[in-house]
């Protein structure tokens, strides 16, 4: 192989046009290099399969095991979330069993098909306001009018949080999640920064929810028990964090990657606007053309053979959801293309699988299907207005600006 054939053959979010189009890259390492063993350290796993048995393998989430000490430092960074902070380490995402188990118990409890499916009236409502306004302006942009607000409205609400500390969380959460990115000096001391404040805010708003418990998911959280057990307070500020992080950096990405994915596919929009009924499969199909979460990670803790290729102890391995929903090994020969009556559209990983599988998929999955539905039937001259700016994340992936026009 040439250096420039093995150049092209590396998961390399550097790589010019990677940002506005990852796939073509994520194609070349799924068709020629599907175990990668990066030479930054850790390994890239892009077909479906290998992504999905992966993560249904029960291996770490802890990076505590992860041997190479400089890959360790660097996805404290990039990766994880927990940067130089203990209270992340609570978190569920970051935990193996037992305690993994007992945090998603107790969360689950509380955040059920049922307490998801009461939120329905609200979601249309908050939907139908932001198109009211759209429709005052003519021209807007969809991540500031739509596809921000509405989740980051429901999951503030969910919680129970006071409408005062909105905007300055809206802030803290927006530097939080660049500790899922590669991260330079002066991004890590800001993520520190404002994962100190946000926890400090969650911990005001735990005591004050104990004085004044009302009908809410906070409230709710603060007296489950399972076993005998219930959450003590770092761990109860972690899932609050992380709750409202993954409750609305996520499902941005799905209203906004799925509407730039309509638009540049005229004749799917034009499918859905003729077949409503096609609303939940349109979002199953959205979710896997265009991840919102790009990808996942687990750490081996015993060797791990994929294929032909084993897999250290203590190797730090990324599952490419991405590039999983775009195999065509799976999904058949037109895997790249957008078909919203795709059959097996809900196959698609955006959610991960196996003990992480996201605790939210239900909510994001309502939120998309009111967001877009509606959205698809109000205006059928829904139009770009200017180009998408992506956000510049390489997993959190999605448009930080998307100029529309509604006539
Ligand atoms: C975990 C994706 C929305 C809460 C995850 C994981 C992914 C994911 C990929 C990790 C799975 C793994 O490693 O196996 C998404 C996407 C969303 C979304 C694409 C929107 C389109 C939400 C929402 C909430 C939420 C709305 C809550 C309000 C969580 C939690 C976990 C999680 C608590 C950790 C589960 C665990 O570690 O056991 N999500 N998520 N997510 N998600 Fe989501």
């Amino acid at each position: 192989m040439t250096d420039t054939q093995s150049a092209e053959l590396m998961f390399n979010p550097f790589e010019p046009g990677f940002l506005a189009d990852p796939y073509p890259q994520y194609k070349r390492l799924r068709d020629n290099d599907p175990v990668h063993e990066s030479p930054m350290g850790f390994w890239f796993l892009s077909q479906y399969d290998d992504v999905s048995a992966l993560l249904r393998a029960g291996l770490s989430v802890e990076d505590r095991h992860i041997a190479d000490t400089t890959v360790r430092d660097q996805y404290h960074t990039m990766m994880t979330g927990d940067v130089g902070q203990a209270i992340l380490n609570y978190s569920m995402l970051d935990r193996d069993p037992p305690d993994h188990t007992r945090l998603r118990s107790l969360v689950t409890k509380v955040f059920t098909r049922r307490a998801i499916a009461a939120l329905e009236p609200e979601i249309v409502r908050q939907v139908d306001e932001s198109l009211d306004r759209m429709a005052d302006a003519g021209s807007v942009d969809l991540v500031d009018e739509l596809a921000f607000p509405l989740p980051f409205a429901i999951i503030s609400q969910m919680l129970g949080m006071p409408p005062t500390d909105h905007v300055r969380v809206r802030e803290l959460s927006g530097t939080l999640v660049k500790s899922l990115e590669v991260a330079d000096e002066e991004t890590v001391k800001a993520i520190v920064a404002a994962s100190m404040e946000l926890t400090e805010i969650t911990r005001g708003l735990i005591a004050w929810k104990r004085e004044n418990p009302a009908d809410d998911l906070l409230t709710a959280l603060i007296t489950a028990e399972h076993e005998g057990q219930m959450l003590n307070d770092d761990e109860l500020v972690a899932q609050v964090v992380l709750l409202y992080v993954a409750g609305h950096e996520t499902t941005v990405n799905l209203i906004a990657n799925g509407t730039v994915a309509l638009l540049r596919n005229p004749d799917q929009f034009a499918l859905l606007r003729s077949r409503p009924d096609l609303a939940e499969n349109a979002v199953e199909e959205l979710l896997r053309y265009d991840s919102p979460v790009q990808q996942t990670r687990r750490i081996t803790i015993e060797p791990h053979t994929v294929r032909d290729k084993e897999i250290p102890a203590g190797s730090f391995v990324l599952a490419c959801l991405a590039s999983a929903n775009r195999d065509d090994r799976f999904f058949g020969p037109d895997a790249e293309q957008l078909r919203l009556d795709r059959p097996d559209a809900r196959h698609q990983a955006s959610f991960g699988a196996g003990p992480h599988h996201c605790l939210g998929a239900a909510l994001a999955r309502l939120e998309g299907k009111i967001a877009i539905g509606r959205l698809v039937d109000r205006f059928p001259d829904l139009a770009f207005d200017g180009d998408v700016e992506w956000n510049g994340r390489i997993n959190l992936r999605g448009p930080a600006r998307l100029p529309v026009r509604v006539r």
